[in-house]
């Protein structure tokens, strides 16, 4: 297990736009041992996404993944996936709520805030495999907002940027004053509808 520091709101890394990783690299142990590393620090931290500036390696990787785990009883599951040089299209503008999918995000970088992000809720995802192999996939609801704000990481952009400002709170307050019913809306439904509400409380999102 090679577990990294998590670089934290305030370094320049986070701002910066990640490097592609050029067809050379692609495969390659340099490659491998960073996407071990990302897998290792996500899962040590329960994140749900980690970006690759977010361990200080300044490469266009991220990886995300979503088990069935009591700390996001809402998401959906996603399998681990490794994402070499993502690019993101919006497929819907999300300017009707249908079309929108609306989290508290949090992230790992900036550890106990919660702050409401719209995104759209329908995407293009381009990218490659660890192995280079081209992916080509539509993204839909939760499952696009996560693979959206880990490509944002690898832009220079962190959620704070993109939420409302007056929804900003800390943990503690979220789970205090924000109902479970406004904390995920997928086309303006609260998604998962069968949710035990004794997990809602818990519903905590970290990328
Ligand atoms: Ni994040």
């Amino acid at each position: 297990m090679a577990l990294r520091d998590i670089a934290k709101l305030g370094e320049p890394i986070l701002r910066q736009h990640a490097a592609r990783v050029p067809p050379e690299k692609l495969d390659s142990p340099w490659l491998r041992q960073l996407v071990t590393d990302l897998i290792d620090t996500m899962h040590h931290n329960q994140g749900a996404g980690l970006a690759a500036p977010q361990i200080f390696e300044p490469s266009s990787v991220c990886v995300l993944e979503v088990e069935k785990n009591p700390r996001y009883p809402s998401f959906p599951t996603v399998p681990l996936r490794v994402l070499v040089n993502p690019q993101v299209t919006p497929l819907e503008r999300a300017e009707l709520e249908s079309t929108r999918v609306t989290i508290y995000e949090g992230c790992l970088s900036v550890p106990g805030l919660r702050g409401k992000v719209d995104r759209p809720r329908k995407v293009h995802l381009e990218a490659q495999s660890l192995e280079g192999a081209p992916i080509d996939e539509v993204w839909e609801g939760i499952p696009a907002a996560i693979l959206q704000h880990e490509v944002d990481h690898l832009n220079g952009v962190l959620f704070v940027d993109r939420a409302d400002p007056r929804s900003l709170c800390f943990l503690e307050q979220f789970e205090l004053h924000v109902p479970p019913s406004q904390r995920v809306l997928d086309g303006g439904q609260t998604a998962p509808a069968h949710v035990p509400f004794e997990n809602q409380h818990r519903d905590v999102e970290e990328c």
